[in-house]
């Protein structure tokens, strides 16, 4: 995956890019960004990149010229690129969209806003998708631009280090996660399932899934509805519901 990210505060950006699994992923050329500050491409002495809404109203707008300076700057090598604005207007992102994310060829310009938003000519004109990492709102798309690389990155093979973890994991049915467990088997009392000692791949696997489905049932039934329940996850639910 490569990406490009505008925004005003890098530092905050650069924090989160440079540990762990995305660090590693730099590294292994499985991951590249650049990242731009949008006050590089403020005009004048003050560098002024926001001004007061036309009409009136609480807050500031980010202007356009430093946004399409930037973007002008950002596509001169002439590579295709896929601009997206992250705000809480748009498409909320989800582990179908991070999977297209982790599949992408073109470079991805992310924009990150500030302030109460800003001015409608950069949608117009440069962004091609709107994208939201949920219905709550933000100081800014920093954490929407992190959320959506780190997910897509996490899916590109040999990102995590083992190439089964994610896709073995339940989240890839369409489920929540079934529980793990690690040593020591008793820990304040608390006993390991037996099952996950016994060695019995297929025995695990069926405990697993019924897991991951009590839990998505009851935390997240929408879910549920999602998905095509094969005729193991029918029997699975079935004994659960006999036994809550
Ligand atoms: N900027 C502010 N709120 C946001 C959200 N929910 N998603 C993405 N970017 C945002």
């Amino acid at each position: 995956m490569k990406c490009d990210i505008l925004t005003l505060f890098p530092d905050i950006v650069n924090a989160y890019l440079k540990e762990s699994i995305l660090k590693r992923a730099q590294e292994g050329k499985l991951l590249e960004v650049k990242i731009y500050n949008l006050r590089d491409f403020a005009a004048g002495r003050h560098k002024v990149l926001d001004d007061y809404p036309f009409g009136g109203g609480p807050g500031m707008v980010i202007k356009p010229e430093p946004l399409f300076k930037a973007i002008e700057h950002i596509k001169k090598d002439g590579l295709p690129r896929r601009v997206i604005l992250l705000s809480p207007q748009g498409k909320t992102f989800t582990q179908s969209m991070a999977e297209e994310f982790s599949r992408e060829k073109q470079r991805v310009v992310f924009i990150c806003g500030r302030y109460e938003g800003i001015d409608e000519r950069v949608r117009l004109r440069l962004v091609n998708e709107e994208v939201s990492i949920g219905d709550y709102v933000l100081t800014g798309g920093e954490l929407g631009a992190l959320v959506i690389i780190d997910s897509a990155v996490r899916l590109i093979p040999g990102a995590l280090g083992d190439e089964r973890s994610a896709d073995e994991e339940s989240f890839s049915w369409g489920l929540l996660d079934y529980p793990q467990y690690t040593r020591p088997r008793e820990f304040q009392g608390m006993r390991v399932p037996d099952v996950l000692i016994s060695g019995n791949h297929k025995e695990i696997w069926l405990w697993r899934r019924k897991e991951a489905l009590r839990k998505t049932i009851k935390m997240r039934p929408d879910l549920i509805k999602k998905i095509k329940l094969a005729d193991i996850d029918k029997k699975l639910i079935s004994e659960i519901e006999g036994e809550e």
